[in-house]
């Protein structure tokens, strides 16, 4: 797939297509606890999102698959065997098209595009230091494109676990999914679950899950991730107040 960390398309164990990224993915291991325990507390939060899962890879499928490589600079190297963090595709790239963008036009017509709000409530909560990702598609039948939210390799920071805001992190490049806002009071839904739902249990539950590979058994820096997100859930209204007041205007109806 295109990205960073050249991910691949692979049909698994319960017959469903799933985005694969490896942990030795070029932007090291880490991005792939920020893959699960992001998707786990955006769904949690009410937000569209692919399922997600721990996608094992067995060793002998690498070696016998030529395009299973990871590019590192100059040289390449075998993907590693063992457990990945796979994103599933909405059912089958043969019959349904994920399309990374779509013209401002379109962008209109989105079925839930307030989703854009509730996930900027998430990105704000998680500094993600990527632009916001998302997939559209349509369903077998249905008019309307749909958008689920994708790619947190890059919250909390990407491997940093640090959370540097600045104001216009985390937003969405076309401004238009912003159309609809008129004031804080777009936000409220989600800021109401981060702040009655997102509680330490929520969050320990959700990291549980983790294989402790990927964060190199430095539970204490997990744990201290944990934290920090527990006390950032009182930080994200006034840090959608100053994506407001920047110079972008990515608001342009909220007076
Ligand atoms: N669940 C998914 N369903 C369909 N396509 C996906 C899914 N997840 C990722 N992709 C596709 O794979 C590409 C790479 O995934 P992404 O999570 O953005 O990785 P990277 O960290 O490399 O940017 C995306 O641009 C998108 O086209
Ligand atoms: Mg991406």
């Amino acid at each position: 797939m295109r990205g960073g960390a050249q991910s691949q398309l692979m049909r698994c164990e319960d017959e469903g297509y799933y985005v694969v990224k490896f942990q030795n993915n070029p932007q090291g291991p880490r991005i792939l606890v920020n893959e699960l325990l992001g998707t786990r507390l955006a769904a949690r939060l009410g937000l569209p999102t692919p399922a997600a899962a721990v996608v094992e890879v067995q060793a002998s499928l690498i070696e016998h698959t030529e395009d299973l490589v990871m590019q590192l600079g100059r040289h390449s190297a075998r993907c590693r065997a063992g457990q990945q963090f796979g994103s599933r595709y909405p059912g089958s790239p043969a019959q349904t098209v994920a399309y990374d963008f779509l013209p401002d036009e379109q962008l209109r017509e989105v079925a839930n595009l307030a989703d854009f709000c509730g996930v900027l409530v998430f990105d704000k909560w998680t500094c993600n230091t990527n632009g916001r990702q998302a997939i559209f598609f349509r369903a077998r039948g249905e008019p309307r494109y749909q958008a689920q939210m994708i790619d947190h390799g890059f919250c909390f920071n990407a491997g940093e676990w640090n959370f540097p805001d600045a104001p216009l992190r985390g937003l969405y490049a076309r401004h238009r999914v912003y159309e609809s806002v008129r004031g804080m009071e777009s936000f409220e839904p989600w800021l109401a679950r981060l702040e009655e739902k997102m509680t330490e249990s929520v969050l320990e539950q959700a990291a549980s899950e983790i294989p402790p590979e990927w964060y190199d058994f430095q539970l204490d820096a997990l744990e201290q991730l944990l934290e920090q997100l527990l006390r950032r859930r009182q930080r994200v209204r006034e840090l959608i107040r100053a994506a407001w007041k920047s110079s972008a205007q990515p608001f342009p109806h909220w007076t």
